[in-house]
C-alpha cells in the first residue's frame, strides 16, 4: 500500500493499493473515535462490494447502517441529495459520527456534499470504486449536487478524514468505464508532468502507478490552491466545453468521455487562438484514441456556447478556460461571452 498525504486546510491520507476494501474498518479506525457511521453509495456498488466493506466496518466494532441510491449521473440532484440527509437523520447519526462514500464522482460528490451539511458538517471517508473517482474526485473535497440549470452548481469545499483507493475494484471495471478514468489521468500530464504524459503514450502503465501519479499530482495542486483562486482551475482543461457536452446530452456522455472530447475541442481552440503550439491537438487526439477515447463532439459550437454559459466557472461576465501552452504545462485564459462563442467555434 502507498500513501500519499494531502495537505489542505486539514490533512489527510489517501491509501492506494489492491485489497483495501476489506480493510477498510481497520483503516477507518485509524482516523477517527466515532463508533457509528452511514455508508452512502448507489444500487450498482451496493451489489458488488458494500457487504465487504460493511462487514469490516462492523468486524472493526463499527455501528453500520448503509444507504443506496440509483445509480447514474441523473441520480446527482437535489431529491437525492435530500434523500441522504433524511437516512442519516433517521438512523440518527450524530455530529461526531461520520458518512463513508462508497461509489464513483456521483456518489462521492453528493455524499459527501450531505456530510458537508449535515448538522453543519460531519467527517467523512471517500471509498472511490471507480478509476475516475480515484484520479480526482476523491481528492481534493470538492463536494456537489447538480441543479437544472448545470453540473455542481450547489457545493461545498469539504475535505475529507481519508480517502481509500482499491485498486483491484479499478482493475475489475469494464473497459469503457476503466477509459473514463484515463480522460482525468491523461489531464494530469497534459498540464502538469510532461514524462508521465510521456510514459502515458508510450506504454500502458499498472494501474497503480496511475493512481499514484493522479494522486500526487492532483495533492500537490490542492495544497496549493485548495479554494480554486488560482492554480487549482487548471484542473478544469477540457472541463469547460467537456461539462456544456454533458449537459447538452441530457448527462447521458460519461464525464471522462466528455472530458476526453472537451481536451481535444480546448487543445484545437489553443491551437487556433495562438495559446498553443501545433502538434498539441495530434498529441491529446492520439492519446485519446490510444485509450478508446472519443475525440469527435456530436455537438454544434452554438449548443455548446448555450451550455457553456451556465457553467459556474464563470465569474461574472468572464470565465476561465484552460489551454495548453506546451505539452505538461497549462494556463487559464480569461474570456468574456464574445470571447468563449469565438472560443467554442475555433474548438470545432
Ligand atoms: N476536479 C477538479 C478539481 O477537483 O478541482
Amino acid at each position: 500500500m502507498e500513501t500519499v498525504m494531502v495537505n489542505a486546510s486539514t490533512a489527510y491520507p489517501v491509501h492506494i493499493g489492491g485489497g483495501l476494501l476489506e480493510k477498510t474498518g481497520e483503516l477507518i479506525a485509524g482516523v477517527t473515535k466515532s463508533r457509528a457511521c452511514a455508508v452512502v453509495t448507489d444500487t450498482t456498488v451496493e451489489t458488488l462490494c458494500a457487504a465487504r466493506v460493511c462487514r469490516s466496518l462492523q468486524d472493526a466494532g463499527f455501528q453500520v447502517c448503509l444507504h443506496a441510491f440509483p445509480a447514474g449521473e441523473r441520480s446527482k440532484n437535489i431529491a437525492t441529495y435530500a434523500g441522504i440527509l433524511e437516512f442519516f437523520a433517521e438512523n440518527k447519526l450524530t455530529r461526531s459520527d461520520f458518512a463513508v462514500t462508497l461509489g464513483g464522482g456521483v456518489v462521492g460528490d453528493m455524499g459527501g456534499f450531505a456530510a458537508a451539511t449535515y448538522q453543519r458538517g460531519i467527517d467523512f471517508i471517500q471509498i472511490p470504486t471507480t478509476f475516475l473517482a480515484a484520479a480526482d474526485s476523491s481528492v481534493g473535497g470538492k463536494t456537489a449536487v447538480n441543479l437544472s440549470a448545470g453540473k455542481n452548481l450547489a457545493g461545498a469545499f469539504h475535505q475529507p478524514k481519508l480517502v481509500i483507493c482499491d485498486t483491484d475494484v479499478f482493475r475489475s471495471l469494464p473497459a469503457d468505464t476503466f477509459a473514463d478514468g484515463m480522460a482525468e489521468t491523461l489531464k494530469h500530464g497534459l498540464i502538469a508532468d510532461a514524462d508521465f504524459f510521456d510514459e502515458l503514450t508510450r506504454g500502458t502503465p499498472d494501474v497503480d502507478r496511475m493512481v499514484l501519479k493522479d494522486v500526487k499530482i492532483k495533492a500537490a495542486v490542492v495544497n496549493e490552491d485548495e479554494f480554486e483562486r488560482g492554480k487549482r482551475k487548471l484542473l478544469n482543461f477540457g472541463h469547460t466545453l467537456g461539462h456544456a457536452i454533458e449537459k447538452c446530452s441530457g448527462y447521458a456522455a460519461p464525464h471522462g468521455h466528455a472530458v476526453a472530447i472537451g481536451m481535444v475541442l480546448a487543445a484545437r481552440a489553443g491551437e487556433k487562438m495562438d495559446f498553443s503550439p501545433a502538434g498539441t491537438l495530434d498529441a491529446v487526439v492520439a492519446a485519446n484514441r490510444k485509450y478508446g477515447l472519443p475525440v469527435e463532439c456530436p455537438y454544434t459550437a452554438a449548443e455548446l456556447y448555450a451550455a457553456a454559459t451556465g457553467d459556474k466557472k464563470r465569474d461574472g461576465g468572464d470565465i476561465d478556460v484552460v489551454v495548453l501552452e506546451e505539452i505538461g504545462r497549462a494556463r487559464t485564459v480569461r474570456l468574456d461571452m464574445e470571447g468563449l462563442r469565438a472560443f467554442t467555434e475555433a474548438a470545432l
